[in-house]
């Protein structure tokens, strides 16, 4: 059933107070509620009383104290209907379900040893009756009773009264949140945890207690989340001036989650891989994640609960708003032009290939059939770049001002894009309505740009084209309001900047940054003054999200690597400049012809290499090829991915590049050695990343390489670095060497599961012969284990994502592997088999296996029952 935008209809009863009693046992739990409900005047005045349900087994339903004859309600598989109740009452409701088997991780569940909730979007229905839309909004009681030994720590949202000794060794603890939330916010815990806590003051003098709950093996693991927690809640003071509102904040490690983590109001419930670190057994990447994933779900407090979304075709309302948050926090963290260049990249690989595929929707969707497939990355990453072309049209003040007016006029409210939208229109009188087709119009824009130079007049015209691709039911596109950040380059640097029809002043004291607004189909920029021919640098951190087209020689694409000011137009040119070179390749190699490598390219990556007054962690991105899925993606437009070339060519670029700089790589690999202790900071990732690329190349390049990866193998303290070396070894060595180092690093690490999960993606991502059938042994090896889905995405996820010429054996073995793990998985939990399809969804892109993979999709069509999840993703990828 699909479910439209458009036929959204205010709740018939509104919400005043939500009591909750949860009585846990080892074989099934009750929940009983008492809802204290009072029909909403803004409701048609005969609305029935309509609540979710699903999977529950109903043991008690009374209205003011009177239990309800069968005739009196009707109860289908999804909704519980009455059709008249009084205009004011109290509904009390009692339900027993089954956590302990409950395998979809949605709703109430067992994770090992501990129950955990997961609500959002639609989970709080399968734990009892209740109006469970999010601009349904009420204060919580919630009491929890269990065992006292084996959950000795029971928490729900908000501040919790003493604990109470109960007959039967259990106990009881009753939480109390003052602050209205809809039911996809509410969390429960009972398990057998151990805490970290520390302290924050906030700007107001609120003093918070902060705690992570943990297994007892994880304490030694919480440090790195606590730093990040303290530090997003100072960010959010100092930038948007948000302050914390409860005495407590908790935080809760959880070993099988759907997700990454959940902004539940004061009790945010994380996957174990997003909050727990060690230097010994987390990567730089994974600190990094960790810092971020806390510092959003901390974000949502104000952006996703105090205001919250009307229905979940806003989710961009909260999800985009906090990814932007979260990535200006990350890059007043960290390095902010390398944040912006791994965002780009996953916009570009992830996000472009979705607004291009059959499940392309606008960052406001106008319909769905099951909303857990709605978390993607349209929603989040392209919502957030869409918050972020705001704040680059209004400039940050203003940006400011509208945040300001958006909390303050809809603090406690459900609220949707439009009055994000608006607030920022009105705190800033810039008209934003064009603007506004970012949210209804999908696909990826794209801007064909070019330059004429008029040596005799100094002038510039910059004539900029704008068209979007037609996307399932939006065939036709109007132009949109597209900020493109621009300078232009001459040979000593950049250049003033001047338009024809001008006000005096620029953006920068030297006036050699711009933002245009491009809002009709075509237009031309004339700059005055310009005193030579220059290069444009366009769409500085990339300040659109579109694909651009300008025709650059090879020599603008190597001056725009080496003298451009913006970081982020440095990394691309240094990428279209590798796209151009693995385009030859691919060319000379379909043509069996001998492969050249344009010689510009490969010094300007030695001036990169040499110079070691540049910052190391921009010259390891722009040593970065692009990604074999993003080649795919691109080739697709132009007739069909032809995997096996791909991958030939650009395994062909990397040698010639480790051969032809050799002594470069080891130099610089010798340059970065530190004797520093081990620290997540900016300036040592950066070093650790530049020199890891090193290594990777030289381990490409030969035996000598090889051993320098073995030696940084045995010795590593981090895993960083210990990573990197084995991921050098699978890739580059001899099976012998590789498999004596992976048979290592298991042993050593047997016993931490998230290591471990490492270790199985490194195999997966193995471009070797028998890649596939690794695999397939892993599923057995103890270390795998389908029921949980970091596992799954871990072997799974990884293979079909990250080795593209083994999923795409021309035996088609890769896709029916797939196909056999979400046949598995649909019953058990659809959310993880619907996104595993992504993948297979692409069948139109590729060159001689479109059919193979299609016959996989229907193949799952066929199964006798199929999730909704999985239903949905068929439906619109074999449309
Ligand atoms: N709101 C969470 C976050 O982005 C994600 C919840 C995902 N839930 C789901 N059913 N897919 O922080
Ligand atoms: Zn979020």
């Amino acid at each position: 059933k699909v479910i439209y935008r458009k036929e959204y209809q205010v709740p018939a009863f509104l919400l005043e107070r939500t009591e909750l009693t949860f009585e846990l046992f080892e074989d099934h739990a009750v929940v009983t509620s008492q809802l204290h409900l009072r029909r909403n005047p803004e409701a048609d005045s005969g609305a029935a009383l309509e609540l979710n349900g699903q999977e529950l087994e109903l043991l008690e339903i009374a209205i003011d104290g009177r239990e309800l004859a069968p005739d009196e309600y009707h109860r289908d598989d999804e909704l519980l209907t009455i059709a008249r109740a009084p205009a004011q009452c109290v509904l009390r409701c009692r339900t027993r379900i089954h956590p302990q088997d409950n395998t979809s991780l949605e709703g109430l569940y067992k994770s090992r040893t501990m129950f955990c909730t997961q609500c959002e979007a639609e989970g709080f229905r399968k734990i009892t009756y209740f109006p469970d839309r999010p601009d349904v909004m009420s204060v919580f009681d919630v009491t929890i009773e269990a065992d006292q030994a084996l959950y000795p720590v029971l928490l729900s949202n908000g501040n919790p009264a003493p604990p109470e000794a109960l007959a039967n060794g259990r106990h009881r603890v009753r939480w109390h949140d003052p602050h209205p939330k809809p039911a996809y916010l509410f969390a429960l815990v009972a398990g057998d945890l151990h805490y970290v806590e520390d302290r924050f003051r906030t700007c107001g003098g609120r003093d918070v207690t902060l705690r992570i709950y943990v297994e007892e093996k994880d304490l030694d693991k919480c440090a790195h989340a606590m730093d990040s927690l303290i530090q997003s809640m100072r960010w959010d003071e100092e930038t948007y001036g948000r302050e914390y509102d409860l005495d407590i904040f908790n935080i809760v490690a959880v070993d099988d989650f759907n997700m990454g983590a959940m902004e539940n109001k004061g009790l945010n419930i994380f996957n174990s891989s997003c909050v727990l670190c060690r230097p010994d057994i987390t990567t730089d990447a994974g600190f990094e994640r960790v810092q971020a994933i806390v510092a959003h779900e901390y974000f949502h407090n104000w952006s996703g609960n105090r205001v919250t979304c009307r229905d979940w075709f806003q989710l961009s309302l909260k999800e985009g708003f906090t990814v932007f948050r979260d990535a200006e926090f990350s890059a007043d963290m960290g390095s902010r032009t390398v944040k912006r260049i791994e965002d780009v990249s996953l916009l570009r690989t992830a996000q472009f290939a979705e607004d291009a595929g059959p499940m392309a929707h606008p960052v406001r969707p106008d319909s769905f059939i099951e909303i857990s497939n709605f978390y993607t990355v349209t929603i989040y990453e392209k919502g957030a770049e869409v918050v972020r072309m705001i704040h680059t049209l209004l400039g940050p003040d203003l940006f400011r001002q509208g945040s300001d007016l958006y909390f303050e006029r809809h603090d406690g409210q459900a609220v949707t894009c439009e009055e994000f939208v608006r607030a920022m229109e009105d705190a800033s009188g810039v008209d934003l309505s064009q603007f506004r087709l970012w949210y209804s119009q999908a696909g990826t824009p794209r801007l064909v740009a070019s330059g004429h130079y008029d040596a005799g007049a100094a002038r510039y015209t910059l004539t900029l084209r704008q068209s979007c691709p037609a996307t399932p039911g939006q065939p036709h596109k109007e132009p949109m309001t597209i900020p493109v950040a621009l300078g232009l380059l001459g040979t000593a640097g950049n250049l003033p900047l001047r338009l024809a029809d001008d006000q005096p002043g620029g953006e920068t004291a030297d006036n050699t940054h711009r933002v245009l607004e491009l809002s009709r189909e075509e237009q031309s920029f004339c700059f005055e003054g310009v005193m030579e021919a220059p290069v444009p640098a366009l769409l500085r951190g990339f300040s659109a999200p579109v694909t651009l087209e300008y025709d650059y020689s090879t020599a603008d694409l190597c001056a725009l690597m080496s003298r451009e000011a913006d970081g982020f137009v440095r990394w691309d040119a240094s990428q279209q400049l590798a796209l151009r070179v693995l385009s030859d390749t691919q060319g000379q190699l379909a043509a069996d012809s001998a492969v050249v490598v344009e010689p510009q390219f490969l010094e300007a990556l030695g001036a990169l290499l040499a110079d070691p007054d540049l910052d190391p962690a921009m010259v390891a991105e722009m040593l970065r090829l692009p990604a074999e899925g993003y080649l795919a993606e691109l080739a697709a437009g132009q007739g069909g991915a032809d995997v096996d070339i791909i991958h030939q060519a650009r395994q062909m670029l990397r040698s010639t590049i480790a051969s032809a700089h050799a002594d470069l790589f080891a130099d610089c690999y010798q340059r970065l050695v530190t004797s520093a202790p081990f620290a997540p900071t900016a300036e040592q990732i950066g070093a650790r990343s530049l020199r890891n690329m090193c290594l990777d190349y030289l381990a490409l390049d030969g035996a000598e390489g090889l051993q320098l990866a073995q030696s940084q193998f045995d010795t590593a303290t981090n895993m960083t670095d210990r990573l990197a070396a084995l991921q050098a070894i699978a890739q580059h060595g001899p099976d012998q060497q590789r498999d004596a180092a992976l048979a290592r690093f298991y042993a050593d690490w047997e016993q931490e599961t998230l290591v471990v999960n490492q270790w199985l993606q490194v195999q997966a991502a193995m471009p070797v012969a028998d890649a596939l059938e690794r695999v397939r042994a892993l599923l057995a090896h103890p270390a795998f284990d389908i029921r949980n889905p970091n596992k799954v995405r871990s072997l799974i996820g990884a293979f079909s994502n990250a080795n593209p010429v083994n999923f795409h054996r021309a035996d088609g073995e890769g896709y029916r592997l797939l196909a056999d793990i979400i046949e598995q998985l649909d019953s058990r939990n659809p959310q993880i088999a619907a996104r595993l399809l992504t993948p297979l969804t692409k069948w139109r892109n590729y060159r001689g296996r479109g059919e193979q993979m299609r016959a996989q999709l229907q193949r799952l069509a066929a199964m006798p029952t199929v999730s909704r999840d999985v239903y949905e993703v068929l439906d619109k990828a074999l449309a």
